[in-house]
Order: C-alpha cells, then sequence, then structure tokens
C-alpha cells in the first residue's frame, strides 16, 4: 500500500526568485498538509550525503555546489497516495519536459537548479526525512 508521507526541498533557485509563497499554496492547495518544515543552508558534507545515491553521476559536482548555494526549504508533507501525488504535482526533474502547470515548468531554472525535490519512493520518503528533522519537529 502506497504511504501517505513524502519529503520535499523548495531548491536555492526558487528560493532566490521568492517563489516559497508561491509553491507552498501549491502544495496546500493540491490537498498536502505540512506536518515539518524547516529553512536550512546544507554544508558541503550534508549536501554530499544527501545526494550520496548520486555520487558516481557526471553531475554530482554541479549538484552539490548548486544545493549548497543558499538556503532551501525542507519540509515533510502527508496525503494519500503522497509520493506520486507529489510527483505529479511538481512535473519532470527537467523542467523543459515537465507538464504544464507542474511547479518545476512554472519555476524551475534548468535540469539542475529545477526548483523543488520531491522523494521517489516511500522508503526514501522516510530515509529523507529523517535526515533533517526528529520526530519532535513533527506535527
Ligand atoms: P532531484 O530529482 O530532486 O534529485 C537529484 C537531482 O540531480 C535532480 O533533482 C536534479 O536537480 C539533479 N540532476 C539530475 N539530472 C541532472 C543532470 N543531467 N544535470 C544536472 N543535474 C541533474
Amino acid at each position: 500500500m502506497a504511504g501517505n508521507k513524502t519529503f520535499t526541498m523548495i531548491k536555492p533557485d526558487a528560493v532566490e526568485n521568492g517563489h516559497i509563497g508561491a509553491i507552498l499554496e501549491k502544495i496546500n492547495a493540491a490537498g498536502f498538509r505540512i506536518v515539518a518544515m524547516t529553512m536550512t543552508q546544507l554544508s558541503v558534507k550534508q549536501a554530499g550525503k544527501f545526494y550520496e545515491v548520486h555520487r558516481e553521476r557526471p553531475f554530482f559536482g554541479e549538484l552539490v555546489n548548486y544545493m549548497t548555494s543558499g538556503p532551501i526549504v525542507a519540509a515533510i508533507l502527508e496525503k494519500d497516495n503522497a509520493v506520486e501525488d507529489f510527483r505529479t504535482l511538481i512535473g519532470a526533474t527537467d523542467p523543459q519536459k515537465a507538464e504544464e502547470g507542474t511547479i518545476r515548468k512554472l519555476y524551475a531554472t534548468s535540469i539542475a537548479a529545477n526548483a523543488i525535490h520531491g522523494s521517489d519512493s516511500d522508503e526514501n520518503a522516510v530515509i529523507e526525512g529523517n535526515f533533517f528533522f526528529s520526530q519532535r519537529d513533527r506535527f
């Protein structure tokens, strides 16, 4: 059965460009409840750990560079079928391939600076949520 939680980050480009409010509004309008949220800036060490699975990819250096370039907003979201529904809401990784009306289509600038992250599985939603939040941060 699909889980009811996912993890998201509003990435440095979207924060820098003033899109936090608009993105959170779309997330709420799509029926997600925010159960934990923080604004922070990742260190190179933290970003490397978060994106460990991508370490061997050619874009890893660019990814870490970018994700540490400014503040991000991290959150745990709750809704039935959260992981799949959230990935539909944000659109394809490459904003040029993202559906009209999706968060990446509206706010992303490139495949690297793609505005927002969404967990790709229930298992990763738990791992990623635990990376940023302890139990007492969750409401
Ligand atoms: P996300 O799916 O949130 O997590 C992995 C990130 O790696 C992805 O978003 C993009 O920001 C980045 N990424 C994926 N593919 C590429 C690529 N070809 N070039 C640069 N960055 C990429």
